[in-house]
């Protein structure tokens, strides 16, 4: 048996963020995402617009290039104004939906609600890719408790037979947007931890099927390097998504 171990198809998300600011801007960088995207056969993409433009794309997505939205609330419908509710989203279908991102931690939402919200678009038939991450590293590991704990939390109720269409984001706050990103043999550790963080909650066996990806200041120099050293299953990409880096990007973790 060769030395190397074969592993499953790699999963790159495109995290627009609150970009770009026009209809013709994000036609325009969605349809280099699709050409980038399409025909590569190691790679499932996602693309995560914000969601007033999400019917744009409906009819353009292909098994392995998928529409996700970067939130949903936890309920299905009713008297919430301004939220999104995850049947909607399906109804555009999209497959996916970014949960419990730093940026919107930061604006106050807790693990419990990443967890409720969680248990909805599960239910709903979405693939949650829910986003952990410490805000800094201290010398006593304190971080590996903060990210326990997240997890533990933001997975409250999810059922067992969910775990294969859930994705969980490694995004360490302090390494996104930033000039590097967390050094690849750092994030192997991350990974093996969340893992058995993982494991610990669900069973070993159970977990198999639960991706995990890493996320902050991917580019198209780094992508690589990451996913083959990191051991992670994929990578969550923010500013490079919005660029022609993006499609570099895609095409490096396509040769491993
Ligand atoms: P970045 O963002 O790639 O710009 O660091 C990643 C993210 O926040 O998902």
């Amino acid at each position: 048996m060769s030395q190397k171990k074969k592993r499953g198809k790699k999963l790159v998300v495109a995290n627009w963020k609150m970009n770009p600011i026009s209809v013709m801007e994000a036609r325009k960088i969605f349809a280099r995402a699709r050409r980038a995207a399409l025909g590569l056969r190691n790679v499932d993409t996602v693309v995560c617009p914000p969601a007033v433009y999400l019917s744009l794309f409906g009819k353009s997505i292909k098994k392995s290039f998928a529409l996700g939205a970067q939130d949903s609330f936890y309920e299905v419908s009713g008297s919430h104004t301004s939220q999104i509710s995850p049947a909607m989203l399906l109804s555009l279908d999209c497959s996916y939906v970014i949960l419990g991102h730093s940026e919107r931690r930061a604006e106050g939402e807790t693990n419990e609600i990443v967890a409720r919200k969680m248990n909805i678009a599960l239910a709903q038939d979405l693939r949650p890719i829910v986003c952990v991450g410490e805000r800094v590293r201290d010398d006593d590991a304190h971080y590996l408790e903060e990210l326990r704990t997240q997890i533990t939390l933001s997975l409250r109720g999810v059922q067992k037979k969910w775990l294969d269409r859930i994705v969980v984001a490694y995004e360490p706050v302090w390494a996104i947007g930033a000039t590097a990103s967390m050094d690849p043999s750092e994030i192997h550790g991350m990974t093996i931890f969340i893992k058995k963080t993982l494991g610990e909650l669900f069973g070993k066996k159970e977990i198999s099927g639960v991706r995990v990806l890493y996320g902050g200041s991917v580019n198209a120099e780094n992508a690589g390097h990451i996913v083959r050293e990191g051991m992670v299953d994929g990578l969550l990409v923010g500013r490079d998504s919005l660029t022609p880096d993006f499609s570099k990007i895609l095409e490096s973790v396509n040769r491993l």
